[in-house]
């Protein structure tokens, strides 16, 4: 018998750039038709698996398994076997009782792990290297926001990040043009090959004149300054300081805000007050929580296209 291989979902640098265009097409027809999808997936489940926190994608995955006629079963890594046994063969039993796994993993080498053993798809619920699903929910944004994704010039002033890294790779296949202003980017973080590819498409650049990026910019994005996983930990504190000085210069504020016309998103969670301010996340300039409804439709599209294939 012919062996068809699993399509996974572990950043969109893996998938060609006609399956990236096709996938955001289908998110915006997901978007735009939500009835039409009930029922899809009766009888299917997925599994969803927890190594850290979440809010929007435990619940936009769970809720869209809902209005899909399927249903999503909650493991927390550490009230699982997965603790304790090896990765490959735990996801080898999950994947013979589930059509779709979504993983948020700390390391990316994990994520590759039970991409061995899984049988059936696996998607990237965000690991310490990618955060694709958030990715393409920022482009289903922008796109339902301007009705396109031409000439589309998108800034993102933060740290250097796993949700930079899959911006970078989605952007590179769509052709939006990425500016950086990233003072710290440290080279564990960067993932090279993304990086070399959206320069050799010149979609992406770096720019240190914060004021000359914000009023040329058509979206502005931002993220937190420490990852979620590290911000309340006490050791960490003193790191935390340090990128706390670095960073105020860039926090997204009135200030700097006043003479540019860009839309603002963040990926949330979002620490007021540190990369953004309150003020400016409920500005008339926010697209932030139609951002966030977003992973709800792009995550439907996915589950839907790889169940599928
Ligand atoms: N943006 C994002 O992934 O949110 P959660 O960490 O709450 O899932």
């Amino acid at each position: 018998m012919e062996h068809k291989e699993v399509k996974h979902l572990i950043d969109w640098n893996y998938w060609s750039d006609d399956e990236i265009k096709s996938i955001l097409e289908f998110a915006v027809y997901v978007k735009n038709n939500r009835v039409f999808f009930t029922g899809h997936l009766q009888g299917r489940t997925l599994a969803m698996l927890f190594q850290k926190t979440s809010t929007r994608t435990r619940v936009s995955f769970e809720a869209g398994m809902t209005e899909l006629g399927g249903h999503a079963i909650y493991l927390d890594w550490m009230a699982s076997n997965f603790q304790l046994s090896d990765i490959d063969f735990e996801a080898e039993y999950l994947s013979r009782n589930v059509s779709v796994i979504m993983a948020r993993m700390k390391r990316h080498e994990d994520l590759l792990k039970l991409q061995s053993g899984s049988k059936v798809p696996l998607i990237n619920g965000c690991c310490n290297l990618f955060h694709p699903c958030q990715a393409l929910a920022d482009m289903l944004t922008i796109y339902m926001d301007k009705g396109t994704l031409e000439n589309t010039n998108l800034c993102y002033i933060g740290v250097h990040n796993n949700v930079v890294n899959s911006l970078i790779s989605i952007t590179t296949a769509l052709g939006v043009h990425l500016t950086l202003v990233t003072p710290i980017a440290a080279k564990e973080s960067i993932v090279e090959e993304v990086v070399e590819k959206a320069k050799l498409n010149k979609t992406i650049s770096w720019e240190k004149n914060l004021t000359y990026a914000v009023n040329n910019s058509d979206y502005i994005y931002t993220d937190t300054w420490v990852d979620m996983e590290f911000f309340n930990d006490p050791s960490y504190q003193e790191k935390k300081k340090e990128r706390i000085n670095i960073m105020m210069p860039y926090q997204l504020n009135s200030e700097l805000l006043k003479n540019s016309k860009a839309k603002i998103m963040h990926d949330m969670p979002i620490h007021a007050g540190y990369e953004i301010t309150r003020e400016v996340v409920q500005s008339e300039k926010s697209i932030i929580f139609q951002q966030s409804e977003n992973r709800l439709d792009a995550q439907k599209a996915i589950i839907l296209k790889l169940i599928k294939e």
